[in-house]
């Protein structure tokens, strides 16, 4: 739909499906795709490796994230992926109440694992935005989908970390 120069996507399974393979082959800017399989979010290395391959220098436009919907995973690969967007890029996490719309949901048993407190990493970039709104400039919810926007700062990706950021009072308030 946006015509991208390149899109690259990531994902855990070891490969696709044999109707995501024929569909690919068939869309118009096949290309300009890149998949990578086998490939964990919370895989530091790999994800910067992939990405470097990928983009080189080129700053990202937009992320969207789709994948694990845990906690610890998706903040390695936001803090990988949020300083390579450009100012004004847009980072999208879908699903990012799910452990609050599924709670109490009859016949919805969560795991131990799943529940990592994930809107954390939102309510997280939401204290960056008022605090450092060069570095993470608007947030804006939907009770699915959080739109994250990359503010104008210079950021480093080797030493990213969006919970650093929140100054004394957000730490506070999050008990970090
Ligand atoms: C909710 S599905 C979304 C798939 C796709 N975006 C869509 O809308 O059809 C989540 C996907 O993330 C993948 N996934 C789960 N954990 C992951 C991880 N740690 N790293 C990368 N991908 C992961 C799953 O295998 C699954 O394909």
């Amino acid at each position: 739909m946006f015509q991208p120069r390149r899109l690259s996507a990531f994902e855990i399974a070891k490969r696709a499906s044999d109707n995501f393979d024929k569909f690919l082959a068939s869309h118009p800017i096949a290309s300009c795709i890149r998949t990578h399989f086998d490939c964990d979010q919370g895989d530091a290395g790999k994800l910067k490796h992939l990405l470097d391959q990928d983009f080189g220098q080129e700053p990202l436009d937009l992320v969207i994230d789709d994948a694990s919907h845990l906690l610890g995973p998706t903040m390695t690969s936001f803090n990988i992926l949020f300083p390579r967007l450009r100012p004004g890029g847009v980072f999208v996490i879908e699903d990012w109440s799910w452990e609050h719309y599924q709670e109490g949901r009859p016949g919805f048993a969560f795991a131990d694992e799943m529940v990592t407190g994930f809107a954390r990493l939102v309510l997280i970039a939401s204290l960056v935005s008022a605090h450092q709104p060069d570095v993470v400039s608007k947030v804006v919810l939907m009770r699915g989908i959080a739109v994250i926007y990359r503010g104008t700062s210079e950021l480093d990706p080797e030493e990213f970390a969006i919970d650093s950021l929140m100054g004394e009072r957000g730490k506070q308030l999050l008990s970090v």
